[in-house]
């Protein structure tokens, strides 16, 4: 069999993408890079918002074409499979597989029966599989955690994903054992809200750390970099901050969605904290950390946001001064409260809305990006960049980073670089050693390397 998997979502995907894959690999498939080369193709879906959802939808809709065609299986896994709406999707696109979140280890039946293969039950045994490391990867996601147990009014997630069960800590230091020996230096530990770690359906589960704890046992497995993804501000302790500032290899980057900045949106997204109990976990994280660099999530147009509730993110935004956030306009998703109980506002009045809020991330991100001007920073270099003659990484406070090749620096791994330019979204930079001087760059790309440390012009 030779397959091919399309990834859409978050970070959360993109693991269970790398799990299935190792599966379909060790029952004897070939992976393959394109849909023309493959006969089963694997869609990995989110159901966040409705932009994924319509993109599936074009997608399906184009491999349908191909079944009528030649001899092709399509596979369905993720969020949306495990929606009716996602269902609705599969039967008009006649998808052959589908597959929850909770049951990726079910692949291999799905393809050994030839009938339409529907599994969505959650397997608990999912937290006990250990999937093999990325080849010649230097990071790692790896997830500490399944579900959520909150209910924000506008998120499917609960739906899709189902409550949270934390993963047992040996099960987690076991797959970190094995990410490290295949050479991994940054490991991403994952989960819907990282916090509340060993705090299922809100009960400490015995044996257990918190995530406080967990993250300083992973601290000291020999790992280079860790980072996590994502916070709820309601489950964050101060605890998390410290064990952050004292644990040399955590990076000092903290994604801590608010949403929103008005209390009054707050409660009708049940968040379950207030502006200033967000703005307090704030102040403890600079109090532990005041180089963090802090991002969130932001909702513009959530039903009911009136212009002050829109000022008031504003000036939250101000207040927090966020390196960088992601920003999205208010999708309404059947399945959730909000949904059944809001009215959607006005297209215009939300695009409208979102352009401001990136003007002013803009100008944030500009000011604290430049602060790190000539500065030298710890660079994962992943391998070739898009222009020629650089590679591409990322710092320990997750900005991205272009660097001509430099001797001695000819493909990815970990380096110093010192950072020559710097825009909104990304830093340029030149590759140093360890006493601050620059490598010497290769002789024959000497000026056209140079070039490549313009920062593009701001948009
Ligand atoms: N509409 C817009 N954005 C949403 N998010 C989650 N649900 C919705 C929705 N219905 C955003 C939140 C969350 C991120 C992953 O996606 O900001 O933190
Ligand atoms: Fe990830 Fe949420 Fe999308 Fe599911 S719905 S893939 S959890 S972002």
């Amino acid at each position: 069999m030779r397959a091919h998997m399309i990834t859409y979502g978050c970070q959360m995907n993109e693991y269970d993408s790398h799990l299935v894959q190792s599966q379909l690999v060790s029952l004897g498939a070939d992976m393959v890079d394109s849909v023309d080369e493959a006969d089963f193709v694997l869609v990995n879906t989110c159901a966040v918002r409705g932009k994924p959802v319509d993109k599936v939808r074009s997608l399906l809709g184009e491999l349908r074409r191909q079944k009528a065609l030649r001899p092709l299986v399509v596979g369905m896994m993720g969020c949306l499979a495990q929606l009716e709406e996602g269902q609705q999707i599969a039967r008009k696109f006649e998808v052959d597989v589908l597959l929850g979140p909770g049951s990726l280890l079910d692949i291999g039946q799905a393809l050994e029966s030839h009938e339409r293969f529907w599994g969505l039950q959650f397997k608990e045994e999912l937290h006990d599989h250990i999937p093999p490391p990325p080849v010649g990867k230097l990071q790692a996601h790896l997830t500490i955690m399944r579900g959520c147990d909150h209910h924000c009014t506008y998120c499917i997630v609960p739906t899709t994903r189902g409550p949270q069960v934390s993963r047992h800590p040996d099960q987690i230091l076991r797959e970190l054992d094995s990410l490290l020996e295949a050479g991994v230096k940054e490991v991403t530990l994952l989960g819907q809200n990282v916090n509340a770690y060993g705090f299922d359906a809100g009960a400490k589960l015995a044996g257990y750390p918190s995530f406080a704890d967990l993250l300083r046992m992973v601290g000291r497995s020999g790992v280079q970099r860790v980072k996590f993804t994502t916070s709820h501000p309601m489950n964050f302790t101060e605890d998390v901050a410290a064990a952050m500032a004292e644990t040399p290899a955590v990076c000092q980057f903290v994604h801590l969605p608010v949403q929103s900045g008005s209390d009054r949106v707050l409660r009708r997204m049940a968040r379950e904290y207030s502006r200033e109990k967000y703005l307090s976990h704030i102040a403890e994280i600079k109090k532990h950390m005041p180089d963090a660099v802090l991002a969130t999530d932001i909702i513009v147009g959530f039903p009911g946001e009136t212009e002050e509730d829109f000022q008031d993110t504003l000036s939250l935004y101000d207040e927090v001064g966020y390196d960088s956030a992601y920003m999205f306009i208010y999708s309404p998703r059947p399945g959730t409260p909000s949904y059944k109980h809001f009215q959607d506002l006005p297209r215009d009045v939300k695009t409208e809305r979102l352009q401001r809020l990136i003007v002013k991330q803009k100008e944030w991100s500009a000011r604290r990006n430049a602060r790190f001007q000539g500065t030298v920073q710890e660079v994962l270099l992943r391998g070739d960049a898009y222009s020629e003659g650089s590679l591409e990484g990322h710092t320990r406070g997750n900005h991205p980073i272009v660097v001509p090749k430099a001797l001695g620096a000819l493909s990815a791994g970990l380096y110093h670089a010192r950072v020559t330019a710097t825009t909104p979204h990304m830093l340029y930079g030149e590759l140093v050693d360890a006493s601050g001087e620059p490598l010497p760059l290769l002789p024959h790309l000497g000026p056209e390397a140079a070039a490549l440390v313009t920062p593009l012009p701001m948009m």
